[in-house]
């Protein structure tokens, strides 16, 4: 039985065909009137479906100063209250927003057969009733069964479950401000992710994790088989695997014509039965140091950058971990760049791995995978003069990854340093509290859902408030984001905590 919660009225201009008014009744036992609670009430289209934005509490008693100020002149205003019902003119107006009409298949009203733009207003004299649960999923487009859930809807606390498939088809970001919870909601949707059903079908991930902030999850028993953590200091590019125009992305300054001629040295050594395809930098060099002609100068730049490159101690014959092998469906490969300080060196690593995995699931050799990367505005930074080694294959990952069903995230907490390349591609986004305005503009430019109403929402969310929007929902939706069903063993230290702890090591 639908809760009937009020009548649309005439107030000021309205009702239009994007807003409609309505009077609350007074009586409400079995609901709370909200902002943010999703109602419906029957226009001459249909089923017109909007969001309360603002409640307004009117008395026609309290608008004459006259009266006020009699009312407070009288010592008993009990006895005022006799006299007036003040009270009893008490009403509250509820604004709604229109968000669709919604057309159902049959007189049940259960199921949706689609949702589309009001061109009418409401009708004053109708009533306005709650939107049930089941068909408030189907209008935001949660999926009960199969979805990710990562918390509930702001005010009608009905569990928010996203659809899998439509929040990897077109990539994702993460955005609030450092503390705002982004690392955390990036471990319930893993959670999530690595919990669904075998036979549900579940993409193999593989997350750069910046500050080993996800390292916990390898102590979790219910999880630990699907959890692989890779060091990074034991990492290691497979030099055959490399084209000759890596080297010059990883080492700027080799000229044009040098890399020409490192390119005849590596073909050389491709050639070399007795190296089998197995060679390293120190192959490359010893290469180009016997060639008996060839620029003397050249030569030795050649080995020069090459020698330069070898002292990052990130090559071999071989990549380690073995990409393609590391890479199962709902398994987590995670990368932990805790121990590195060098952004070069971090970089180069993303570019390989990025590229690597676009060229083994662009030939089908390893499954469907979800990308995702913290901190992304330290590898796909916005500004020309920073310029970063993994920018282009994030940006190209971004744009053509999804043709291939590999799903970028990224995360960052300045949306404005993010490329906006990499950033306009993903189509939905997960909000957390923003504060900058720089970062709300920049947000407000790249996608349009987002109203300067939804910014000013936007700076004041607190911790694990979060909006979503774009693909993976019908419309923009406010979530009171879970809590972790799995939790580090030793939670979040305070600052004070960490202090004496100090103190502690520098008396011993
Ligand atoms: N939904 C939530 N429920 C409970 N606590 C939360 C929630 N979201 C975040 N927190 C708390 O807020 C703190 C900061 O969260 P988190 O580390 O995810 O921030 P962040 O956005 O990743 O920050 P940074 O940009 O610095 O990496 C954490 O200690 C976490 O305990
Ligand atoms: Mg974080």
């Amino acid at each position: 039985m639908a809760i009937k919660v009020g009548t649309v009225f005439n107030y000021l201009q309205f009702p239009n065909v994007s807003k409609f008014p309505f009077v609350i009744n007074k009586r409400q036992d079995e609901v709370f009137i909200q902002k943010g609670l999703f109602v419906y009430t029957k226009s001459n289209e249909g089923f017109l479906i909007g969001v309360i934005e603002e409640i307004v509490l009117l008395n026609e008693y309290f608008t004459d100063a006259l009266t006020i100020k009699a009312y407070n002149n009288n010592n008993n205003p009990n006895i005022l209250k006799g006299l007036f019902p003040s009270d009893d003119f008490e009403f509250a107006i509820a604004i709604v927003k229109c968000l669709g009409l919604i057309k159902f298949k049959d007189d049940n009203l259960k199921e949706i057969e689609r949702v589309q733009r009001m061109t009418y207003p409401a009708s004053p004299g109708k009533g306005v009733y709650i939107v049930e649960e089941e068909i408030l999923n189907k209008f935001l487009g949660f999926d009960t069964k199969f979805g990710l859930n990562i918390g509930r809807v702001k005010v009608t606390n009905s569990n928010a479950n996203i659809n899998m498939n439509r929040l990897l088809n077109k990539h994702f970001a993460i955005l609030s401000i450092s503390g705002g919870g982004k690392s955390y909601l990036t471990s319930i949707l893993i959670e999530e992710l690595l919990s669904r059903k075998e036979d549900y079908g579940t993409p193999a991930i593989i997350l750069f994790d910046v500050h080993g902030e996800y390292i916990y999850l390898k102590d979790i028993p219910e999880l630990k088989n699907k959890i692989k953590i890779e060091n990074i200091s034991y990492f290691q590019l497979g030099i055959p695997k490399l084209s000759v125009y890596s080297f010059k992305k990883y080492q700027e300054q080799i000229s044009n014509v040098q890399v020409r001629e490192l390119s005849k040295y590596i073909k050389k050594l491709k050639r070399d039965k007795n190296k089998n395809s197995k060679y390293t930098l120190k192959d490359i060099i010893e290469q180009i140091e016997n060639e008996s002609d060839g620029n003397k100068s050249t030569k030795q730049a050649l080995i020069g950058w090459l020698a330069e490159l070898e002292r990052l101690t990130l090559f071999g014959y071989q990549e380690n971990p073995i990409l393609e092998k590391v890479v199962k469906n709902q398994e987590i490969t995670i990368f932990n760049f805790q121990n590195e300080i060098s952004i070069r060196k971090k970089q180069i690593i993303v570019d390989y791995i990025c590229n690597r995995l676009f060229e083994l699931r662009r030939t089908n050799k390893i499954p469907p995978f979800l990308l995702i990367v913290e901190e992304a505005h330290q590898f796909c930074p916005e500004a020309a003069h920073s310029k970063a080694i993994s920018k282009p294959i994030i940006e190209m990952l971004a744009r053509e990854g999804r043709k291939f069903m590999a799903c970028l995230c990224l995360i960052s907490q300045r949306p404005k340093k993010l490329s906006t390349t990499a950033l306009s591609q993903c189509n939905s986004k997960l909000v957390l509290n923003v504060k900058n305005p720089y970062d709300l503009k920049h947000l407000m430019d790249s996608s349009e859902a987002i109203t300067k109403e939804y910014t000013s929402m936007i700076s004041s969310l607190g911790v694990g408030e979060m909006l979503l929007m774009g693909n993976a929902v019908n419309y923009p939706v406010f979530i009171d984001v879970r809590e972790r069903k799995y939790k580090p063993k030793v939670d979040a230290i305070t600052l004070s905590q960490s202090c004496l702890i100090w103190q502690k090591k520098e008396l011993k």
